[in-house]
């Protein structure tokens, strides 16, 4: 989390810092700072709030000069949000600037040190801790900067992204990265310092991406050296050319992000699948998977680690996976299973699931079962991100840039992906007849303009959202396939609305959640056409005999849901297997409709943050 911008060349470096930091407000948004050195002063605007709050205050406070500068925008973890604690911090001796994302985790033992030898601390952070136990090296053992970075990193146990510049040579920068992404962005004498490319692609295609444990002296008109943080040695600069362009991270018209890539679902679904689904050959064509297609046929099991929306995919992934290519399949949150000491083998597959591609947990299970021998597998939207290189293999979503903290297109392309992985192996393993493998890839091939047509439900879904957006919970309930749907539904309420939801498999309702239903209570059923379409009918007329509201979402022209419900939203049919890419829609622009009416901040909700680097 937190976002970090630097810049260092012949422009002002203050409007590139400030559109760099909004780009990257997804990553934390409760405070941000900048500082700016214009050759004589150092200025330095900090303050809780957004990067617009921001803006407000460097207009009131400091000159925007300068040709080098760092700003951050925060998610907190070390100290409350408030200007003192926010980023850049600025070492004892007033020389030396940082920003940094990460946690490090020895910062008490570091501090006690730096006190006990006269070093003071204004903030209640981890950073500050940081430049000063730079600035300690530095002076102790009179070394350059960047020397000095890492020497004091590797006394630092953690994880971290930073920038670093001194006063006194206001020509070079110095970062480097463990665990949290940094990306470099190289222009005709000038260099762009990021979280992601996102702040620089309308100055430059070429970028840098510093691996774990790497650092750069990044040098004004000049070069950009990498090398090892453990033991100085060069490492060769690999430029690579980015795929995105502006317009893919702007709003393009909607009111929100979310909205915008609630809509772009169906050419994300259809991005997914190009060039892997052949119909008409009847084949799909996954590299990844085809590479090591031996490990995925002897594997004992699948284990799939993931946290929030991704560890939802992975549930529905868990029933098409066992469903068509009959591999027994477990589905772990990231976070318990890397402390739980799990029984893995060579004999595993691992596949980990992350939009961001820098979720520490999940990274901290993958690290895990390579540590154990199995073969590990990344499916990841963010191309180059941390998971996707820590792989052993992987397939990329190619959802584009979410930026909404809500996930939205990338749970339907990571289900795609996973369908694919499962059709693919369903037929190497010979589980799947030739009739319904080409069955599948027809109406995987429909699903894109089946998503369009869910998605005209809009209209209607806006009225239901005004009928029940000021009610304090809400019920999800579904069953097979449509049980994960469930969970993600309610997921996506509860963190954009702040209304209390929870998901339930429909059965389950009459163990305990059925004493909580009343006339007051919304529930939002899946009653699509499956195998267990009249179970769930029945489940439908239990929450009616208690009176409880029923939102059913249905499959088109449904008429027995229709008398029972309160209200209907039909969704195109398809197999059961496909029926999530399409069930998730209409539950998605229910929150994100009540959401705007309750008058949230939809694309940035409060104590979130896109990317949990940190654990
Ligand atoms: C929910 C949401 C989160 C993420 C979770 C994992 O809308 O976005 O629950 O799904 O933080 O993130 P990734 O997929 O980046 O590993």
């Amino acid at each position: 989390m937190c976002g970090i911008v630097g810049y260092i060349g012949h422009r002002e470096a203050y409007p590139i810092i400030i559109e760099g930091l909004k780009r990257l407000e997804y990553r934390g948004y409760d405070s941000a700072g900048i500082a700016l050195f214009d050759g004589t002063s150092l200025n330095v605007s900090k303050t809780k709030g957004k990067v617009a709050d921001l803006e407000n205050c460097v207009q009131q406070e400091i000159p925007n000069l300068g040709h080098i500068g760092l700003g951050h925008t925060r998610w907190a973890t070390h100290g409350v949000p408030n200007s003192v604690n926010s980023h850049p911090h600025i070492s004892n001796s007033g020389e030396l600037v940082i920003i940094h994302n990460g946690i490090i985790e020895n910062y008490a033992a570091l501090k006690q040190e730096l006190i006990s030898r006269g070093y003071t601390f204004k903030s209640d952070t981890d950073t500050e801790v940081l430049i000063n136990l730079i600035e300690d090296v530095k002076k102790k053992e009179n070394v350059k900067l960047g020397k000095a970075v890492q020497i004091a990193l590797n006394q630092v146990i953690g994880a971290y992204a930073i920038a670093v510049f001194d006063k006194a040579k206001p020509d070079e920068i110095i970062i480097a990265r463990l665990g949290s992404p940094l990306a470099v962005g190289i222009g005709e004498n000038e260099f762009f310092i990021a979280s992601d490319a996102s702040p620089f692609i309308e100055f430059t295609k070429n970028a840098v991406y510093l691996e774990d444990e790497e650092m750069a002296i990044i040098r004004e008109g000049k070069d950009i050296k990498i090398r090892k943080i453990k033991d100085d040695s060069l490492v060769d600069t690999y430029v690579q050319e980015l795929q995105i362009n502006l317009e893919q991270i702007e709003k393009g018209g909607f009111d929100h992000f979310m909205l915008k890539e609630i809509f772009e679902q169906p050419k994300a679904i259809n991005d997914t699948y190009r060039g892997r689904l052949l119909r008409e050959e009847a084949i799909i064509k996954m590299a990844g998977v085809e590479d090591n297609m031996k490990k995925f046929l002897n594997a004992n099991r699948i284990i799939i680690a993931a946290c929030g929306t991704s560890w939802h995919a992975g549930l529905v992934a868990e029933y098409i996976f066992e469903d068509l290519a009959r591999i027994p399949v477990e589905v772990e949150y990231a976070s318990e299973f890397r402390y739980r000491n799990p029984v893995i083998t060579e004999n595993d597959v691992l596949i980990a699931i992350s939009q961001s591609g820098e979720t520490a947990d999940t990274l901290a299970a993958i690290k895990l079962a390579k540590s154990k021998g199995a073969f590990v597998f990344g499916v990841c939207n963010v191309v180059g991100s941390s998971i996707a290189r820590e792989t052993h293999a992987g397939a990329y979503t190619h959802a584009g840039p979410e930026i909404g903290v809500a996930s939205t297109k990338a749970f339907t392309t990571q289900i795609t992906v996973l369908t694919l992985m499962a059709l693919r192996l369903a037929r190497a393993k010979g589980t799947i007849s030739s009739s319904d493998f080409r069955h599948h890839l027809l109406e995987l091939e429909m699903i894109p303009k089946k998503v369009e047509k869910a998605l005209k439900a809009e209209a209607s879904i806006k009225e239901i959202a005004y009928t029940y957006k000021d009610v304090s919970n809400f019920l999800y309930l579904g069953r097979g396939y449509n049980f994960p749907v469930a969970l993600e539904g309610a997921l996506k309420l509860k963190e954009i609305s702040y209304i209390h939801a929870e998901g339930y498999p429909a059965a389950e309702m009459k163990h305990g959640p059925i004493a909580l239903i009343d006339e007051n209570m919304p529930i939002v059923v899946i009653a699509t056409k499956t195998p267990h379409y009249e179970k769930v009918v029945s489940n439908i007329q239990e929450i009616k005999s208690r009176k409880g509201k029923i939102i059913g979402i249905v499959t088109e022209g449904d008429k027995t849901v229709r008398e029972l419900a309160d209200h209907v939203i039909e969704v195109p049919e398809t197999l059961e297997s496909l029926s999530p890419l399409l069930n998730t829609i209409p539950l998605q622009l229910l929150s994100y409709y009540i959401a705007v009416m309750l008058g949230k901040n939809v694309d940035q909700p409060r104590n979130l943050a896109k990317s949990v680097t940190v654990e």
